[in-house]
């Protein structure tokens, strides 16, 4: 129960941290921790299980399609993060200097930050139904017998990148997201003299 208690307490403490950051601060930790990790682990990932498939694929005929959703996803998520970086975060940028600057924002084309966020939400829906796909696919992760070291390791990796896309998208999802909607409504309502 301790044990407990401590992750709990220090998730909360980890959420505090966030929720305190400036939003444009948020977007650059983002950008900077999870979407160049993911540029990193993708042809780092897809090598070895180009690897694993050339050595195991015959025998476990599973490791093919693990390779065709890790190639789809990771295509997915490249775009994504393109979208997110080139349309999305500038978009909050601009509402976090507008409060700066005691502005009103204009909307322009996007009309609301709410629609491009919802596009984002469910794209993170996606990427996280086929990281489930492959986590199922693999049973867990669970070696066969016969596997080698280069096995292991893309197992690992796999893990990891499962990991590392579940906390990046709740620092998008549950604070960069929320903040940025309700940044909007207060900056829209505010009355400047
Ligand atoms: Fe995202």
């Amino acid at each position: 129960m301790s044990e407990l208690e401590k992750v709990k307490n220090s998730s909360l403490i980890e959420y505090q941290k966030y929720s305190e950051w400036d939003l444009d601060f948020l977007t650059q930790y983002i950008i900077e921790n999870h979407h160049k990790y993911v540029k990193n682990a993708i042809p780092n990932i897809s090598n070895h299980l180009q690897k694993v498939f050339e050595a195991h694929g015959e025998k476990h005929s599973f490791i093919v399609n693990v390779q065709k959703i890790f190639f789809e996803v990771a295509e997915e998520l490249s775009h994504h993060m393109m979208k997110e970086e080139r349309i999305l975060f500038p978009i909050i940028k601009y509402l976090a200097d507008s409060q700066k600057l005691r502005e009103k924002p204009k909307t322009r084309g996007y009309v609301t930050v709410q629609n491009p966020i919802r596009q984002m939400e469910a794209e993170h829906v996606s990427a996280g139904n086929a990281l489930e796909n492959i986590r199922r696919l693999t049973n867990n992760y669970t070696l066969p017998e016969d596997s080698c070291a280069t096995f292991q390791i893309t197992y690992k990796e796999l893990e990891e990148f499962e990991k590392d896309l579940h906390k990046h998208v709740h620092l998008e999802n549950n604070i960069l997201f929320p903040k940025a909607i309700e940044l909007e409504e207060r900056l829209i309502k505010e009355i400047y003299d």
